[in-house]
C-alpha cells in the first residue's frame, strides 16, 4: 500500500473522503493533520478524532496544524458544515487526545523518517500546513512523493467569490506558496468535483449497504443535502481526491502553470496563468462520474 497523510478540515466531504481512504487496501494512512478551514481547528481537529473512531481507526495519529490562514482574518463556512463541522451526524468520540506539536513539524519528522517520494500527501482544505512545511523546512519538502490537492476552479464558476474556491480563497498566499513551489502536484478543481455528485438513490444504497462507513457516508452526504441547495444531487469535492489518488485513469489532467490571485479583492483565491516560468500542475479537468461514484461506494463498504 502507498503511504499517505491526509491534510484536511472537517467538514462533510472531508469526513466521506477520510472513510473512503481507511476503506482502501491500498492506502497506508501514516496520520491525519488538521487544518482551520470550514470551521475552527479545534472542530476540524475533534472531528478527525471522531471519524478515526468511528471507523476504529484510533491507532491513526492526529497532529493539530495551522489556526489560520498565513496572513490574512480567516473566515469559515460552518453554514454549509454546521456548528459541529459534521452537518449534527453522530459520531463517536476520539478514544485519545491529539497528538502534542504542530502539523506542519509533524509532517516535517514524518517526511525525514521515510525514504524520499515514499509518503503522498493528499491535501483536503487550505493549504496552510503544507506552506509552513515548504517554507520552514525544504528538505522534507523535497522528499514529498506527490501532493494530490481538492482546490480552485478553471472555467467553472467559484464557490466564493465569481472565481475562487474557498480551499484557495481561505488562505490564498498559502496556496500561492505550494503552487510556486514546483512541487509535484496534482489539482482537483471544482470542474472535476461537481461532475461527481450523489443524489438521494446513492445516499440510499449507502445506506443499505450497512458498514458503519457507508452509513456515517449516508448521514453525512444527507446532511450536506440539508445545508446545501442544487437541485437533485450534491458534489462529493473531497472524495475525489482519494479517487485520484487510487484510480488516475478515472480523470483526465492538463499540466498548467498556475498562480493564486493575492489581492485583498472579491476575486482573491482565483487561479491564473503564472507568467514566471514555474512548474506546471496537473490540473484534473475531466473525470468518468459514474466511475468514480462506484469506486466511491466500494470503498465505503468494503469494511465491515
Ligand atoms: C472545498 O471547500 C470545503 O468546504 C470542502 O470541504 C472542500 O474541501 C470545496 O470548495
Ligand atoms: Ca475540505
Amino acid at each position: 500500500p502507498r503511504a499517505v497523510i491526509i491534510d484536511t478540515d472537517p467538514g462533510i466531504d472531508d469526513a466521506v473522503a477520510i472513510l473512503a481512504a481507511l476503506g482502501s487496501p491500498d492506502f497506508n494512512v501514516l496520520g491525519i493533520t488538521t487544518v482551520a478551514g470550514n470551521i475552527g481547528i479545534a472542530t476540524t481537529t475533534r472531528n478527525a478524532g471522531r471519524v478515526l473512531a468511528l471507523a476504529r481507526r484510533g491507532d491513526v495519529p492526529v497532529v493539530a496544524g495551522a489556526v489560520g490562514p498565513l496572513s490574512r482574518k480567516g473566515f469559515d463556512v460552518a453554514e454549509i458544515h454546521g456548528s459541529d463541522g459534521l452537518g449534527g451526524v453522530a459520531f463517536p468520540e476520539p478514544p485519545t487526545p491529539p497528538r502534542p506539536g504542530h502539523a506542519s513539524i509533524w509532517l516535517a519528522e514524518t517526511l525525514m523518517a521515510h525514504p524520499i517520494g515514499a509518503i503522498d500527501i493528499l491535501a483536503l482544505g487550505p493549504l496552510t500546513n503544507i506552506a509552513q512545511l515548504v517554507a520552514d523546512n525544504p528538505d522534507a519538502t523535497r522528499r514529498i512523493g506527490r501532493i494530490v490537492a481538492m482546490g480552485g476552479a478553471i472555467r467553472e464558476p467559484g464557490n466564493i467569490g465569481a472565481r475562487s474556491e474557498f480551499n484557495m480563497a481561505a488562505d490564498p498566499e498559502a496556496a500561492e506558496a505550494v503552487l510556486a513551489a514546483g512541487l509535484p502536484l496534482t489539482l482537483i478543481p471544482l470542474d472535476v468535483t461537481r461532475k461527481v455528485r450523489a443524489d438521494r438513490a446513492y445516499v440510499a444504497a449507502l445506506r443499505e449497504a450497512g458498514t458503519a462507513a457507508s452509513r456515517a457516508g449516508a448521514d453525512l452526504i444527507a446532511a450536506y443535502f440539508q445545508t446545501t441547495t442544487g437541485g437533485e444531487s450534491r458534489p462529493l469535492h473531497d472524495p475525489c481526491v482519494m479517487l485520484l489518488a487510487l484510480a488516475p485513469e478515472l480523470f483526465g489532467c492538463e499540466d498548467l502553470p498556475l498562480a493564486v490571485d493575492c489581492s485583498s479583492g472579491v476575486d482573491a483565491g482565483s487561479l491564473e496563468p503564472a507568467a514566471d516560468g514555474r512548474r506546471p500542475v496537473s490540473v484534473a479537468l475531466t473525470v468518468d462520474g459514474a466511475g468514480a461514484l462506484a469506486l466511491l461506494a466500494d470503498l465505503l463498504t468494503r469494511r465491515s
